[in-house]
């Protein structure tokens, strides 16, 4: 729709202008800082910090209810900057000129809810949001278009003439962060450090695919982050990592579009993330807040993050019930099918306590929980899901075993409805699945395999055949009749079918 053609009323708010007045907020010691340059941590006292809009009050001068018929109208606007997160502009990135905004099709991401038969066996009604459907096949894609199209307007209106971007990646934001670099060239360029035999075969073909410096590094994930952290101190370069603020804020999207899905009426939902790194889990309780400080949003959803054994350092923390007790500890990580969230010391913690406190406060009641599921689990739901019509990757499989978790410790009743957050698509993840239905996963996993979630290709070749097929050597006549009878044949036997 053009935007002449939008309700009087609207038409003022549907293109929004730069406004707002972001700066960078020190979470130690409160420390405020201007955000001409690329700031990763306090200057002053090395905490991580947040974005905030200094000018936010001037959002609740218009009420919740015109917010909502804005971004419902932005929907229908034909205008690429504004079709992905930035739907969200104001709350996003309000500083931002649409023409610095990168979109390559992230956002939006469908919720799709699960069959009747596997809420059944699951015990809760619930849906998928499917980030897997983002441009690089994961969540991260919405943290990357925002963070590069603010280096876009650096490079546009600033002082910069070109960026080297550098991240550490478990492989999903290696694949973003080097597509939407890419998208950049030639005045951005990307290297990024992976752990070595730590990411699946798909996600290091990605930011090879793209273009970008792929250094693999010894050890794991929390290795790779160190040695990006003294790089971004010492050398000319940009952290991608969500250590990056401009990351968190374009990640709050998944909060404004679960909400928008349910006409925002968020009372009685559940939400359930996979915690790795927390920058997600970050996201998510940052988004919901600032959608009920402006009154979009009424009720603040649940939210529960999603640990396995074997990475845990959130569940640990929270075990202890008394907040004042509470003392975090780095784990040393163990292999895990989620392999993408085996992170022992996340960066984002202290966001993670700051917040969590801040959502519990603002909702009256504690609405923030950590989960722990063994990899048999998620693996075990993994195949479940996608046996019955999703595209989860192994972290939406433990979302599944985190809510089967949840509903047996009462977290969740038949009152609530769940999105499960499905962060990559499946094909990201499949060695995975190709491990269990070869059972060969090595010891240190503890996955054993059960026989009904076992699927193999059949190989039919009847051995009365003399000749079939071959590349290059196609058969005709009669022999090509004979080899379609008996394979039809064949497999018509081991589907047990009945002639018509
Ligand atoms: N799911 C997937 C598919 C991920 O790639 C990640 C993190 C997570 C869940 C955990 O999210 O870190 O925000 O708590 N991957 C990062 C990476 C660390 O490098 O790709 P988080």
């Amino acid at each position: 729709m053009r935007p002449e053609d939008f309700p009087h009323d609207i038409q003022p708010h549907l293109v929004p202008e730069p406004q707002g007045r972001l700066i960078y907020r020190c979470l130690g010691c409160g420390g405020e800082f201007g955000i001409e340059k690329l700031l990763y941590i306090c200057p002053d006292c090395r905490s991580v910090l947040l974005l905030y809009d200094s000018a936010f009050d001037r959002l609740k001068e218009t009420p919740g209810k015109v917010w909502r018929r804005i971004f419902d109208y932005r929907r229908m606007l034909n205008m690429p900057a504004l079709n992905g997160i930035y739907r969200y502009h104001e709350l996003i990135g309000p500083v931002m000129p649409i023409d610095s905004i990168v979109w390559l099709g992230e956002g939006h991401t469908p919720v799709v809810e699960a069959s009747a038969y596997l809420q059944e066996r699951a015990g809760a009604r619930f849906f998928f949001k499917n980030d897997g459907q983002n441009p690089s096949a994961s969540f991260k894609d919405r943290g990357m278009a925002s963070a590069l199209s603010y280096i876009n307007y650096l490079l546009k209106y600033g002082d910069v003439d070109e960026i080297l971007a550098v991240c550490a990646s478990t492989g999903d934001t290696s694949a973003a962060a080097a597509l939407y670099a890419s998208y950049l060239y030639p005045r951005v360029k990307s290297a990024v450090l992976l752990p070595h035999k730590r990411v699946t075969p798909q996600q290091l073909s990605q930011p090879l695919g793209s273009g970008a410096m792929v250094f693999e590094i010894p050890g794991v994930f929390d290795d790779c982050m160190k040695v990006v952290e003294q790089l971004s101190e010492n050398y000319n370069v940009a952290l991608l990592n969500s250590k990056n603020a401009w990351r968190i804020l374009g990640q709050e999207s998944y909060s404004y579009e679960v909400a928008q899905f349910f006409e925002y009426d968020m009372k009685n939902r559940v939400i359930i993330v996979p915690v790795g790194n927390a920058g997600n889990i970050t996201a998510l309780m940052s988004g919901f807040l600032k959608f009920l400080d402006i009154g979009v949003i009424e009720d603040l959803p649940i939210i529960i993050g999603v640990q396995s054994v074997h990475a845990n350092p959130v569940y640990q923390y929270y075990l202890e019930e008394d907040p004042e007790r509470r003392h975090f500890e780095a784990v040393h990580v163990s292999p895990s099918v989620a392999q993408a969230a085996m992170i022992g010391n996340p960066v984002s913690m202290p966001r993670v306590i700051r917040l969590a406190d801040q959502y519990n406060r603002m909702a009256g009641d504690r609405k923030v929980f950590v989960v722990e599921v063994s990899e048999q689990e998620i693996m075990d739901w993994h195949l479940i899901a996608n046996r019955h019509g999703h595209v989860s990757c192994t972290h939406g499989g433990e979302c599944l075993a985190g809510m089967v978790t949840a509903v047996k410790q009462g977290l969740i009743d038949s009152s609530h409805s769940v999105v499960l957050d499905s962060t990559a698509h499946a094909l990201k993840f499949s060695n995975f699945q190709e491990m269990y239905f070869e059972n060969r996963f090595p010891e240190e996993y503890g996955v054993v395999p059960k026989s009904e979630l076992i699927n193999a290709p059949m190989l039919v070749r009847p051995e009365d055949l003399d000749e079939v097929p071959e590349s290059g050597k196609p058969l005709a006549g009669k022999s090509l009749d004979r080899f379609i009878n008996r394979v039809s044949e064949e497999i018509a036997h081991r589907l047990e079918l009945k002639k018509v």
